[in-house]
């Protein structure tokens, strides 16, 4: 049953109606929100004045440009993730608007969000980022079909044979794209499907069908949308290393089976002090595209350890400058997405407690070097 149920439509009016006091009905992944948007966070904390990359960052006024507008100039796309809680923040809301030109739901479209019970779809979220995505003219990257996290538990616990399985897969990513059809150009169809030792990750999915269910989800998803491009996308898979080799030669497997695989996302989740190398970058990003596939960078931040300071955001600043430049420069990719819009509203200090700074925007929406640097990139050539 496809429905945005009328709970849902009743928490949307009480959440908006309320000053946000009440939260929607969908459970954030992350306890970031309209709660640490009132700038109490750490990050807030770190921003609000004393510290020295504080005052750097202040001092300097950069201003907020429109990366999209500057970004079209060369035909790329400049996204971003967007949480739905958190376009109740008009200045969030204005920023996604102006400065990005492609929304990629953080979590809403996720299957324990999107499909949480068996038979049973709640698209309201997703539909309300859609919706204004397009009211903002801006594309929308569906993310993600297929992905061993943030699965619902009855998934495991009622699929047990690979024709179960692949039924539902069918059943749900036909549900989704057809739900969206003509209004999400490109969808993250499976997620993460290899692991870190290189191999094919070891998931329900796998174990049942192996390879199978990326046929069926690809081909489920291709006949439901035509128009829409499809991605497999996975993390550490940006320079060339085992890991991406493998993706590789997945993608070769797939496309010789005929499966309508059309690119591929590299999700990019950096470490200031762990950074890959650009020329390898480049390379990699040269043989996907040499395969027919188009090459994303899906999920885009730098993050670092400890404070911010000014050394380091000034590194920071040069290493999102040189995705750019690469993405800019190399025939294949020209999407670019930040996971997230600011300091405030990002996964990592969630995840990783002692690491933080990884946005364009600190956490007051103020632009960073980072940002200055990317803004550089696009204007300067
Ligand atoms: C992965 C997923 C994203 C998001 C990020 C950060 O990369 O693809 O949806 O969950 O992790 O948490």
């Amino acid at each position: 049953m496809v429905h945005a149920s009328f709970t849902s439509m009743l928490a949307f009016f009480l959440f908006f109606s309320s000053g946000c006091a009440t939260a929607p009905k969908v459970e954030d992944p992350y306890s970031f929100g309209v709660e640490l948007m009132a700038d109490s966070s750490p990050e807030s904390a770190q921003n609000e004045g004393s510290s020295p990359a504080t005052a750097h960052t202040a001092a300097q006024e950069i201003p907020l440009v429109g990366l999209r507008g500057l970004a079209a100039a060369y035909h790329l796309d400049f996204g971003v993730a967007v949480a739905f809680k958190a376009l109740s923040i008009s200045k969030y809301a204005q920023i996604v608007s102006s400065e990005f030109s492609t929304l990629t739901p953080e979590n809403e479209m996720k299957w324990q969000y999107i499909h949480p019970v068996a038979g049973s779809y709640e698209l309201f979220f997703g539909d309300q980022l859609v919706q204004f995505a397009q009211s903002h003219q801006m594309k929308v990257r569906g993310h993600t079909l297929v992905w061993h996290n943030q699965l619902p538990r009855w998934v495991s616990e009622s699929v047990t044979t690979e024709d179960a399985l692949l039924k539902l897969v069918t059943e749900h990513v036909s549900t989704i794209v057809g739900h969206y059809r003509g209004k999400i150009a490109k969808w993250d169809v499976a997620n993460e499907v290899i692991d870190d030792a290189q191999g094919m990750r070891d998931t329900l999915f796998y174990r049942l069908s192996g390879t199978e269910f990326l046929s069926t989800a690809f081909r489920a998803a291709h006949e439901a949308d035509a128009d829409a491009l499809l991605y497999l996308n996975d993390y550490s898979v940006e320079a060339i290393n085992p890991k991406s080799n493998r993706l590789y030669e997945l993608c070769k497997a797939l496309l010789a089976q005929g499966v309508p695989l059309h690119g591929v996302g590299l999700q990019a989740h950096w470490d200031l002090d762990d950074l890959p190398s650009m020329s390898s970058v480049r390379k990699n990003i040269e043989r996907f595209a040499a395969l027919g596939l188009k090459v994303d960078i899906t999920e885009l931040d730098i993050r670092m350890k400890g404070a911010p300071t000014p050394e380091r955001l000034r590194v920071q600043a040069e290493a999102y400058a040189a995705l750019v430049r690469v993405v800019l420069d190399t025939e294949g990719s020209d999407s670019i997405t930040v996971w997230g819009v600011d300091d405030g509203h990002s996964w990592v200090p969630q995840w990783m407690s002692s690491y933080g700074s990884a946005l364009l925007l600190d956490g007051k929406y103020r632009a960073k070097q980072a940002y200055a640097a990317v803004v550089g990139e696009l204007s300067n050539r």
